[in-house]
């Protein structure tokens, strides 16, 4: 029988007050205790008033989840600390919600190699959220020698992707698809698996927003759907012929959502993300020019916003992903040809799926706790059920706080917000990493 809280009374627990607890058992009205690292009591009391513990934080009107998981986050370090770091990304993260964040392999120098996963394992020591080195699929990301996955994965890496651009060749791709699918043993039994960003370069090259009625008035180079979708093609038939899994990053467009829905129907081995501002803007928001809103793959048009909507609504997406791509000032303020891609998003991500996506908040949370926690093999520390004995990564969010975007009040030194000034509803309230509050009342404590 679970011990009533005012039974349990540790040094160093913490009691979340007065929620309704959510996780993928469903919700119910619940005070959780945590301590130790881990969730001690999860009590249905109807008086909230006996529960004894260290700290008491309140959750009144709030639900109290899994801590949400960002499959894709650009931390920037090593390399451009003036954009970002891993200290003050993962700050960003808790204040967003997130207890795990799989950071990409585009830093300087690339994540490819043992020794540069350790430097970014070490530099995440005490970090605000657990954060999870992704590494290159191929030597610098230049999609011709496959990286050495195996002594990547011997240090834990689950996720390998080239992100910032996608594997040009399909003999390259469909060698680390087979080489990858041996490597299961040395992640300590999780998945590998390898992400990719669907681009073909000889479609996309040269431009720099989505090609189409918006790109054709402002004069400015387009990427065309199809530069997307025909890498999300081949890697479909990729997985069919290796019977490897694939992960598709930061899906933008309707037939790529298609396809993948088709793919999934088939049995085949694939999932997907969508980030918060594919389902957010679009296209026109590029009207003035601002570099904000660039970002690869582009904002679509308003028909393939719908379709992400219906993916993430359906299944067929299985997470929402943040795609935080910290840019100096400095480099946003280049023309929108030169300026580089990008935009932030850990503080947004969740407020956004709660304001602008018509879902229950329990599928909100499945599309950004547990179902990427078990696509990045990290769902034995992430995403778990809200029980006795389970590790305490936790968010408390309240539904109804309305609050307003400002790119200052962020975490990251970087300010490339495109929501600057958008009055949001959905707030987190309170994170806690191994049952340490890492930010209270919004407030990040490290
Ligand atoms: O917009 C983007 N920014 N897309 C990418 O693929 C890379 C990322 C970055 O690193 O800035």
């Amino acid at each position: 029988m679970t011990p009533r809280l005012a039974a349990v009374p540790r040094s160093g627990s913490v009691a979340i007050r007065g929620g309704t607890v959510v996780d993928s058992n469903g919700s119910r009205r619940a005070d959780v205790l945590v301590g130790d690292g881990r969730i001690i009591a999860v009590d249905a009391a109807d008086d909230a008033s006996d529960v004894t513990a260290d700290r008491v934080l309140d959750a009144s009107g709030c639900l109290v989840a899994p801590g949400l998981v960002d499959l894709h986050v650009h931390l920037r370090q090593p390399g451009r600390e003036d954009a970002e770091t891993i200290e003050t990304g993962a700050r960003g993260a808790a204040l967003g919600g997130f207890t795990a964040v799989v950071a990409m392999p585009n830093t300087t120098p690339t994540i490819d190699c043992a020794a540069v996963v350790r430097e970014v394992q070490d530099l995440s020591d005490g970090a605000c959220c657990d954060v999870y080195p992704s590494a290159a699929i191929t030597l610098g990301r230049r999609g011709e020698e496959l990286a050495p996955m195996a002594e990547m994965a011997r240090l834990g890496v689950r996720m390998f992707t080239d992100d910032g651009a996608g594997v040009q060749s399909s003999r390259v791709m469909r060698r680390a698809l087979e080489y990858a699918s041996g490597l299961d043993h040395l992640a300590g039994g999780a998945a590998v698996v390898l992400a990719q960003h669907c681009e073909v370069e000889e479609l996309s090259e040269g431009g720099c927003m989505h090609e189409g009625e918006w790109s054709s008035r402002l004069g400015l180079g387009g990427q065309p759907a199809e530069a997307e979708e025909l890498m999300v093609m081949r890697d479909i038939a990729l997985a069919r012929l290796t019977g490897s899994r694939v992960h598709f990053q930061h899906l933008s467009t309707a037939g790529s959502v298609a396809m993948v829905r088709a793919a999934k129907q088939a049995g085949l081995p694939v999932t997907a993300e969508a980030t918060t501002h594919h389902f957010t803007l679009t296209d026109s928001c590029c009207a003035d020019y601002d570099t904000v809103f660039k970002v690869h793959p582009p904002l679509r048009t308003e028909a393939d916003v719908a379709a992400i909507r219906a993916g993430l609504s359906d299944g067929t997406i299985d997470a929402i992903a943040t795609d935080h791509a910290p840019h100096t000032s400095a480099d946003k303020e280049k023309p929108f040809d030169s300026a580089p891609p990008g935009m932030l998003g850990l503080e947004t991500a969740l407020a956004l799926a709660l304001t602008e996506l018509d879902l229950p908040a329990e599928q909100i949370l499945a599309l950004m706790s547990w179902r990427p926690a078990a696509i990045a093999g990290i769902d034995d520390r992430h995403g778990r059920p809200v029980a006795p004995g389970e590790p305490a990564n936790l968010c408390v969010i309240d539904p109804a706080a309305e609050w307003t975007v400002s790119g200052e009040d962020m975490a990251s030194p970087s300010r490339n917000t495109p929501y600057e000034g958008r009055r949001l509803k959905g707030r987190v309230r309170h994170t806690l990493l191994d049952a340490a509050p890492v930010v209270i009342d919004g407030e990040a404590q490290r």
